[in-house]
Formats: structure tokens, C-alpha cells, sequence
């Protein structure tokens, strides 16, 4: 264990939230009886120990306390319980514009920022020019900064604060402002930090960046921290509380006690006769007995079970996978894979296998389908029954998890490094 950064105990903020007061006669009788104001707590007994190195990432939905925790972190709030200790200087790129003089031009900005991180006169000139070119504002250093769009803002206070050369950099959310060139040059910064030994904490709604750069994620659900640890796992647990909603109510709640619920959906054979009905829908994975989520890249079957009423030549299974962002991802069936099977009377199963499931974490949805191939009759049709719960351990982003392997080359090249 490396010496810890940032110490943060059992923090607790309390925030009092007012009410405009009524203005007509029967709204004031009526508010007299009742409290102006409501008790929020923007943060409830946080704990977490940051080590020296270590890149964090905070995951919560809208109002879940992250910004609070940053400025508590920064000092800019302080917590009404606990404590925070932070060993190292610190420099912060908090909410838009925080810390920006609207009145003063840029250039004055970065001097008066430096001050406040810490730094001399002397200091802040030594790297002003760094500043202003890695904010590529320099056209615009001698203007007002109220005048300055929410991205110039952003690409200023991150100049700023890696050129300051702190011990600690936290971000809040502000980079998602910065066009996607500036955010891969920030990105870019914060690997070179990284292989600083620098600590950092940032704030994301990208869950591809947590898994992209974090070692460690915090996630808060209503000022409660609910996860702390392996990104993989805390991005699932944040995304089962987007899932939740804000109140924690109408969501779907995995119970890890009984891992089977999830997976084996059985169905109740419908009134109306069809020849063949689709019975139940089980999911198959290493592990499918304590886990109740899929490993990205180990393999995977849908089974479907159906009874039939008699025999009938030709049937097509069929099934149709989407993402979950909703766009489908897969459909296929037994037709389109090649395959032509006659159904006996009585029950049987027909099963989809696929040797890995490459893609990386989400939930996946699935429905399947028994129809005839000749007619095109659907006998039987269940929309959303195969819950497929993905999570990927590595760091790599984007969609697929693709077996890949990578090697070095030196010495013995030609001019073209072949
Ligand atoms: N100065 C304040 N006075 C009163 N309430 C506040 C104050 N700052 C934050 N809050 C409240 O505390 C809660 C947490 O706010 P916070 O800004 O930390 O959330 P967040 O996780 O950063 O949200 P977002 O994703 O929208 O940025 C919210 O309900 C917010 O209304
Ligand atoms: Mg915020």
C-alpha cells in the first residue's frame, strides 16, 4: 500500500435547501405552520482513503453529491461531519468558471489562479507560456473572461491546472464542455500525470473513461457512497442505480441471493392453442450457478424449451439481441444459421450458442421466436425475456472486447521500420 493522498472520514454535508416564500395571503397561512427550508444532505458519511498514484474516478447520476465531494476535497466547502487530510498541493478544475474573475482578462486570471494554488509571481511566469499554449486561447489571453464560451473556460482552468505541477489534480465534469480534440489532449495530460505518480480524482458520466484510466471508482447514489473499488464493478453498480432512478424506486434490483431469478424466465403455456409454445428461456455461462453476470469474452447459450402439440416439419427458432442503447446488435435464427430441424410431439429445447460474447459491459436484451418456414406463421414470440448482464475487467474501451494480442520489434529493420 502506497501513502494515502487524500483521507476522507466519514464525511457529511448538509446543505438547507429554502423555499420562495408564498405570495399570495392563503400560501403564507398556509406556509406559516410549515418549514421554509428542507434538509438535504448533499454527502453522507463518505469514507474512502485515496493512495498516492492513484487514479480515481467518480460515477453517480445528477445531484448524487460528486461536485460536493470535490469541493469538500478542494476546500471550497467544508464538511458539516468528518474530515478530509490531504498531503501534497492540490489544484482543482471544479465547476465552470469557478475560481475566473468574469472582470479580469485571462492573462490577469492566470496569475491570479497561480496565486491561489499557490505559486509566486515568478513562478506563474516561468510557465504563463505553457498555460496559454496548451489552452490555445492566445488570441483571446487579453479579453475579459466573461466573455469567453463555457469551452474556453474549460481549456483555460485545465491549462492552468496541470501546468501548476500539483501533487493532486481534481476535475469535475467540466472536460465533457471541451470539443473532443481538446478532450483527448486533456486525456493525454492526465495519462502523462499518471505515469507522474500523480494522484488525480476527476468526475464522469463516461463509464468508458472510468474504465479507460481509473484503477480505483467511487460510485454515489443520494450523498451515499455505494461502491468503491474495481472499475468493472462500479460501473455496474452505478449503472444498476441509473436503472433506479434518483429515489432508488421502479428500477430493477439484481438479487445476488438467488443469481437464478434473473436468468430463467418461465412462461405460463397461453390459452389460445398453437402448436408449439415456447415453455422457458435459460442463459448458460462458466460460473451461471454464483454469478449472475457474464464475463465479456467467455461463452455463452440461450436455451429456449418449448413443448409442441404435434409434430411439425420445419420450424425456425429465432432470436434478436440489442444493445443497450436499444439499436439491434444481432438477429438471427436457425433458417439464417443453416439449420432445418422437424419437431416431434412433446417437449424439447433448441439451444444458441455463441463460443465468446465479445462485447463489454451493459446489459443486452434478448427476444426469441418459434415460426413456421413455410407461411411464416409466428407460433410463438417473447420480446425482452433474455437478460444478458455483461461485465468486462479490462481497461480497453469502445464496444467489442476482440481477442488481441500486441509484440515489440527492434533491431534488424529496414528504413521503413520493417
Ligand atoms: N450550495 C448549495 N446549497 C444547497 N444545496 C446544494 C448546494 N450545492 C449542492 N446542493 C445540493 O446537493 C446535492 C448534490 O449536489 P452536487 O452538485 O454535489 O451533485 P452532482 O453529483 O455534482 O450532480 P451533477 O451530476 O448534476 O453535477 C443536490 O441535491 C444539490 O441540489
Ligand atoms: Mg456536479
Amino acid at each position: 500500500m502506497g501513502d494515502v493522498a487524500i483521507s476522507i472520514q466519514d464525511v457529511s454535508k448538509h446543505f438547507r435547501l429554502y423555499h420562495e416564500r408564498g405570495t399570495s395571503l392563503k400560501e403564507r397561512l398556509v406556509k406559516v405552520r410549515t418549514s421554509r427550508y428542507d434538509e438535504l444532505w448533499a454527502l453522507s458519511q463518505v469514507s474512502l482513503d485515496i493512495e498516492e498514484g492513484q487514479t480515481i474516478g467518480i460515477l453517480g447520476h445528477n445531484g448524487s453529491g460528486k461536485s460536493t465531494l470535490l469541493k469538500c476535497i478542494c476546500g471550497v466547502l467544508q464538511p458539516t461531519s468528518g474530515q478530509i487530510v490531504v498531503q501534497g498541493t492540490l489544484a482543482g478544475l471544479l465547476e465552470l468558471g469557478a475560481g475566473f474573475q468574469p472582470e479580469l482578462s485571462g492573462r490577469d486570471n492566470v496569475f491570479l489562479n497561480g496565486s491561489m494554488l499557490g505559486l509566486s509571481r515568478t513562478e506563474i511566469e516561468n510557465v504563463f507560456d505553457d498555460i496559454i499554449k496548451f489552452s490555445e486561447l492566445e488570441q483571446f489571453i487579453d479579453n475579459q473572461v466573461k466573455f469567453y464560451s463555457s469551452g474556453m473556460y474549460v481549456r483555460l482552468g485545465f491549462a492552468i491546472a496541470v501546468n501548476v505541477d500539483p501533487d493532486i489534480l481534481v476535475i469535475d465534469e467540466v472536460l465533457a464542455v471541451g470539443d473532443e480534440r481538446f478532450q483527448r489532449k486533456c486525456m493525454d495530460k492526465i495519462r502523462e500525470f499518471q505515469e507522474k505518480n500523480k494522484t488525480i480524482v476527476f468526475v464522469t458520466q463516461s463509464a468508458e473513461q472510468v474504465r479507460q484510466i481509473c484503477d480505483s471508482t467511487l460510485v454515489l447514489k443520494n450523498g451515499h457512497s455505494i461502491a468503491f473499488g474495481e472499475p468493472g464493478h462500479a460501473i455496474r453498480t452505478f449503472r444498476e442505480t441509473l436503472l433506479e432512478g434518483p429515489d432508488g424506486v421502479g428500477g430493477t434490483v439484481i438479487d445476488d441471493a438467488d443469481p437464478n431469478a434473473e436468468r430463467v424466465i418461465e412462461f405460463e403455456p397461453d390459452s389460445h392453442e398453437q402448436p408449439i409454445q415456447i415453455l422457458d428461456v435459460v442463459l448458460s455461462y462458466p460460473d451461471d450457478a454464483s454469478n449472475a453476470y457474464l464475463k465479456s469474452g467467455d461463452p455463452l447459450s440461450v436455451r429456449v424449451a418449448y413443448q409442441a402439440e404435434n409434430d411439425i416439419d420445419d420450424v425456425i427458432f429465432s432470436l434478436t439481441i440489442v444493445e443497450p442503447k436499444g439499436e439491434t446488435l444481432l438477429s438471427t435464427s436457425t433458417e439464417q444459421m443453416g439449420l432445418h430441424f422437424d419437431v416431434k410431439t412433446g417437449k424439447g429445447a433448441m439451444e444458441f450458442a455463441f463460443q465468446s460474447w465479445p462485447l463489454l459491459d451493459g446489459l443486452y436484451k434478448g427476444s426469441v421466436g418459434i415460426q413456421s418456414r413455410k407461411g411464416g406463421v409466428m407460433y410463438d414470440w417473447k420480446e425482452d425475456v433474455v437478460n444478458i448482464e455483461v461485465l468486462y475487467d479490462g481497461k480497453s474501451g469502445g464496444l467489442l472486447n476482440l481477442p488481441i494480442s500486441g509484440s515489440f520489434t527492434t533491431g534488424n529493420l529496414n528504413e521503413r521500420g520493417q
